[in-house]
């Protein structure tokens, strides 16, 4: 027990230093846990980063603090989550009273700045979830908040750490095909998954920034990392066609609504008790209405997205988001000087397989699935050669495995040296929400979007770590 928490203590310094960050030296003794507080008692804050670090880690940390504005989502909260800490509806107070080490941030994502500029000043360090922020200016307010406070602030990117996703890198580390020149990467949400984003806070730009920042930070920080360049130019196309005001007709959510007969949309939130206590048994403190219609007025973000990107080593990628396919996958192709790399997930008949769907987004979510064993492949077909089939094992729960590699890289073995280099810190945050940024942009003003004129960072052909 002694020996896993001594290594946690200097967990965090460790990807801090894989970051470049100053490698910071806790103050406190042996004698005591690591105090950690967070705010954001929503799915991922109850689940992945409350109650899976309190059933695996509780020999090292313990939790001193819960915030968030819903107080009865707190209460559940500290149920579901297995703690008797005390709870909070002010975060500063919670600061004040509890004095923590680490704020894990698990808040709607245009929130997310108050909370880690708040962390860092005063001297905790933070750990967020994506995406960092949702604009620029609060990127740079972050930028010089991180700057000043010589604190350490890790951002959990997830996907890097899947098998299949670990296996693209290494391919590109080893320059298989070469050099790469040019990346088609394009991202299908399926009409269960992609759904979800239109009925919940997501749908409104203000609170997620569109899921060009939402969710394509996921692939936009993946590619930044398999190309190990800094995005510099984008320019995107994007429009909202077929949820918002778009659908057929609309209720004011899918447990009252009188269309739940032919909408293919309806949900039954009332079979799902964790969705009923954690939103439903909530509504009445903050109105959020976890099954709202996904055709409603106020949706104002695109439904299909495309962009093109330059990157800063001259690599071009060719990206598309869509959100209401009728398979759950993505596909990526690398073009390099000796070769082309092509990789895809979950795409049905790929995998010679009809995947239910529903189901699929289900186990997605889940942290502690029975996984089946699977492979998936990925084509490495070299210039004027027949092509190589490379077979990875691979995972569904978890987001493809990648939430436990995660948790366990930065509580377990922070001292293994990775040579993929996965964990990620503010100036990885930042750079894959830029492009998403700049795309959001791009659209409202019809102009390609510079990378550096969104902060003052500097995109670099080869990346690194330093935000100074
Ligand atoms: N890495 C991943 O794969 C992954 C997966 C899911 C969610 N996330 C991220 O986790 C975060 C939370 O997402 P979620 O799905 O749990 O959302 P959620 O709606 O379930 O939870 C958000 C919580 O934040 C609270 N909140 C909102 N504004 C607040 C404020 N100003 N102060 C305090 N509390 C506030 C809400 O009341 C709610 O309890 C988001 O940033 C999301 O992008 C990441």
């Amino acid at each position: 027990m002694k020996n896993s928490r001594r290594k946690f203590l200097t967990s965090i310094s460790m990807l801090a230093a894989a970051s470049a960050f100053p490698v910071q030296s806790f103050g406190f003794g042996k004698s005591r846990k690591l105090k950690v507080v967070l705010v954001g008692t929503g799915i991922r804050g109850t689940s992945f980063w409350g109650k899976r670090l309190v059933d695996e880690y509780s020999d090292i940390l313990e939790f001193v603090g819960l915030s968030d504005v819903n107080s009865g989502r707190l209460d559940y909260a500290k149920e579901y989550i297995g703690v008797t800490c005390p709870l909070f509806t002010n975060f500063d107070k919670m600061l004040k009273k509890t004095k923590p080490d680490l704020v894990i941030v698990t808040t709607v994502d245009a929130t997310h700045h108050e909370f880690i500029i708040k962390g860092l000043e005063f001297g905790c360090d933070v750990l967020t979830e994506k995406p960092l922020t949702t604009d620029g200016d609060k990127a740079q307010r972050i930028l010089d908040a991180e700057r000043k406070s010589g604190k350490n602030l890790i951002v959990g990117f997830n996907y890097r750490w899947s098998p299949y996703n670990t296996k693209i890198k290494e391919l590109l580390m080893d320059k298989t095909i070469g050099d790469i020149t040019s990346v088609d990467f394009h991202w299908y949400l399926n009409t269960y998954h992609g759904a979800s984003y239109f009925r919940r806070w997501h749908g409104l730009k203000d609170k997620g920034g569109s899921l060009w920042v939402h969710k394509a930070t996921h692939h936009f920080d993946l590619l930044n990392w398999w190309l190990d360049s800094d995005p510099s130019e984008v320019f995107a196309y994007g429009n909202l066609e077929h949820y918002g005001s778009n659908g057929p007709f609309k209720g004011a959510n899918c447990r009252t609504c009188e269309h739940k007969g032919n909408c293919e949309y309806y949900f039954d939130i009332t079979k799902n008790q964790r969705l009923m206590d954690l939103y439903v048994a909530n509504e009445n403190h903050d109105g959020y209405i976890r099954d709202n219609c996904l055709f409603r007025d106020e949706i104002d973000i695109y439904d299909k997205m495309s962009a093109q990107i330059k990157y800063a080593n001259d690599v071009t990628v060719n990206y598309s988001l869509t959100t209401y396919s009728p398979f759950e996958g993505w596909r990526i192709a690398f073009n390099g000087t000796k070769g082309r790399i092509e990789a895809s997930l979950d795409i049905p008949y790929n995998i010679n397989t009809n995947v239910d769907q529903a189901e699929m987004h289900a186990k997605e979510m889940e942290q502690n699935a029975v996984e089946e064993a699977m492979t998936e492949n990925i084509i490495v077909h070299k210039l004027w050669s027949d092509f190589d089939t490379v077979t990875v094992p691979t995972e569904k729960g978890g987001h493809g495995g990648g939430d436990k590699r995660l948790h366990d890289k930065i509580f377990k073995t922070p001292e293994i040296e990775d040579p993929y280099a996965r964990s990620a810190g503010i100036r990885d945050g930042i750079m894959s929400i830029l492009i998403g940024i700049g795309a959001r942009n791009s659209i409202e003003t019809g102009n390609p979007i510079k990378i550096a004129d969104l902060t003052d960072l500097v995109p670099q052909a080869k990346r690194i770590k330093s935000t100074k």
